[in-house]
Formats: structure tokens, sequence, C-alpha cells
């Protein structure tokens, strides 16, 4: 599907302030993608579709999770709206046409995070949350950091997922807390391999 047409069938879906999201995502997206060299045509794709199931009612998020036999616990029983990254993919494929599979991985992965997530599957999930629409306290920082440093800035910005849920009394879903943990050690283990390398950095990274 051309482009356009997408944004179009898009905004029968999702509400005008949701597309302008998503177009802030291809925006952030696409430029992080040059800072690190990743596909840009992946992440424009999956950038405009991440959320193209966040329309959907918690009713219809769980109703079509089962349908495709996708739920995994109690959490996306309680909370169906951590099925709409999911969700968002099986969608991306059979209403929008994406037939490439890792475009699908960074849509399905851009709410919970993942382990060993790709470089197109980071983007997104960062994108997502330091794009020019999106104002909390500390997102300028993040932004400079992820010029700098994507891996760290992806930790803050999974951590500050976690603090939010945290913070709200909701059930932390263990996808979240394995993809922290394992970019964590991924960090750690550079940093590390940069120590024993004579690199300025050592004692590898103490969380604060
Ligand atoms: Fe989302
Ligand atoms: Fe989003």
């Amino acid at each position: 599907m051309i482009w356009d047409d997408l944004i179009t069938k898009l905004a029968e879906e999702l509400s005008p302030e949701r597309l302008e999201h998503s177009l802030g995502v291809v925006e952030a997206g696409v430029h992080l993608a040059r800072r690190w060299g990743a596909n840009e045509e992946q992440v424009r794709l999956a950038g405009l579709l991440h959320d193209c199931a966040k329309g959907m009612s918690p009713d219809e998020l769980l109703h079509w999770a089962l349908a495709f036999d996708i739920v995994r616990n109690d959490i996306e029983r309680v909370c169906p709206d951590l099925l709409h990254g999911p969700v968002g993919a099986m969608l991306a494929w059979k209403k929008y046409g994406v037939t490439d599979a890792a475009v699908l991985s960074a849509i399905r992965l851009h709410t919970l995070g993942g382990e060993k997530m790709s470089l197109l599957e980071r983007i997104i999930y960062l994108a997502d949350y330091v794009e020019p629409g999106r104002a909390f306290p500390g997102v300028e920082e993040l932004r400079v950091l992820a010029e700098q440093d994507l891996n760290l800035a992806l930790l803050r910005a999974m951590e500050g997922t976690i603090r939010y849920v945290l913070e709200r009394g909701l059930p932390l879903h263990p996808q979240t807390v394995r993809a922290r943990n394992s970019l964590l050690a991924e960090i750690t283990a550079d940093q590390r391999e940069r120590g024993n390398h004579g690199g300025e950095e050592k004692g590898g990274y103490a969380p604060t």
C-alpha cells in the first residue's frame, strides 16, 4: 500500500491526536534511523502503524487477541491495552498489507519491549517515547541521550515505563522486566568490554 493510502486508512481508525502521535513517531524514528544506520523505510512503516490497534476498545483488543491465540497471561486479560502491540502487528499484516516480519515485530514489541531487540525494534520503542509531541519532564534530555547512546536512552525509556506502571499501581508485565534486564546486561557487558580495552568508562553501568 502506498504511503498516502496508508495514512487515509489509518485516519479512519485513529483519533486525529493518535494519528499525529504516529506521524511524530515516524519523524523521531527517521531521525534515529539516520543517526544509527537503520533502514528508513522499515522505520517509517513501523512508526506509522505501531498504534494501528490503539483505536480498539479493551474488549475488542481482548476479543481479537483471544481469536488469534496470542494472550499469554492474566495481566493481558486484566489490562487488554497491553495487547495493542501484538494485535496491531496482526492488523498491520491483515489489513494494511505489511509482510515484512521485522516491521511487524517492531510493532508487536513497541509497548512491552523484548529480549535482544533488533535495531529497528529499539528505534521504534524509543521514538514512541521521545516523539516531538511528548512533553514529560526529562524528555529533552532523553532526546539528547538518544543521539549519543541509543541503548542507554532505551534503558531510560524502559525504566520510565516501569516507573509509570508502578506509580499507577498497575501490574508489571514480565516481558517488560525481561526486556529491561536483557538490555542492562548488554550495556554492562559492552562497558566492561570497553574498560578492558582501555576505554574511559570502567566498572560497568551503575543504575541511578
Ligand atoms: Fe502504543
Ligand atoms: Fe505510540
